[in-house]
């Protein structure tokens, strides 16, 4: 099983959870990041998902995306990591267009995106330091820059005391923050995360909504579903807003 130090690593917080190499672009001028263009998901079973959708989504950017149960903000979502194809229409994220992609190259898209979801997705029988090092080295990162990078994950997340407990030992919102550091580890320049907050009590939503303000802070572009319009209301960003597939 793998071993992970728990002293801290002196490595900055800043320059382990951004990607620098878009850090320039995002501050010299406002590139586009996530791009729709007329997308249209219908499902095999001939449920739309998205009726027309147009969005632009610039690099730095934190947005909300919310609407009703089955407006279509997880489809939104899915067609961003790929987990979904559009049935017309372009997606791009971070210059690839999704249309076919796949194999290595939509591998290589998802190791520029972090990904939360509302169930957390956690491996039960592995540590908390465990489960965000296995990110790390299914890409074939080196041990020693597998433990430059954890340390400073979990501290983003306020986990170092957490790191050697096992998921079940953990709050859920622990857990949540701990997969929020799994889907930060190698620096991603986009975050997507859908319901983050949909299991957790109000205390631990908002602690989840401001670990995701401060990547935004460092230049990392948030994408966050939910329907909790008090949360939206504190959180302060921009919206978009799904109404039966379309933006609204
Ligand atoms: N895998 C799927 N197969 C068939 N229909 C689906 C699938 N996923 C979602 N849908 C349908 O697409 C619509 C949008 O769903 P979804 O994107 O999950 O909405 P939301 O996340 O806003 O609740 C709904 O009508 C839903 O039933
Ligand atoms: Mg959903």
């Amino acid at each position: 099983m793998l071993k992970l130090p728990t002293k801290p690593n002196p490595t900055s917080l800043k320059s382990s959870t951004v990607d620098t190499s878009d850090e320039n672009t995002t501050k010299s001028q406002k590139s586009v990041i996530v791009k729709l263009e007329n997308v249209r998901k219908t499902y095999a079973n001939g449920a739309v998902g998205l009726r027309d959708v147009n969005i632009e989504v610039y690099k730095g950017d934190f947005k909300f995306i919310t609407g009703h149960s089955g407006s279509g903000k997880s489809t939104l979502l899915k067609l961003l990591y790929g987990a979904e194809q559009a049935t017309d229409g372009d997606v791009i994220v971070n210059g690839f267009n999704l249309n076919g992609l796949k194999g290595n190259n939509l591998a290589m898209l998802r190791r520029k995106i972090g990904i939360v979801f509302q169930d957390y997705k956690l491996v039960p029988r592995r540590t908390v330091s465990e489960n965000i090092a296995f990110v790390l080295m299914a890409q074939g990162y080196t041990y020693k820059e597998i433990q430059r990078r954890v340390q400073p994950a979990l501290k983003m997340v306020g986990l170092m005391h957490k790191a050697d407990c096992f998921p079940e030992e953990l709050s859920g919102g622990e857990q949540q923050r701990t997969s929020i550091a799994r889907a930060i580890v190698n620096t991603p320049p986009l975050v997507l995360a859908d319901e983050p907050t949909g299991n957790l009590d109000p205390d631990n939503a908002w602690q989840v909504i401001k670990i995701l303000k401060k990547l935004n802070s460092f230049g990392v572009t948030v994408l966050l579903t939910t329907h909790d319009e008090q949360l939206v209301r504190a959180a302060n960003h921009p919206v978009l807003h799904l109404q039966n597939g379309y933006i609204v």
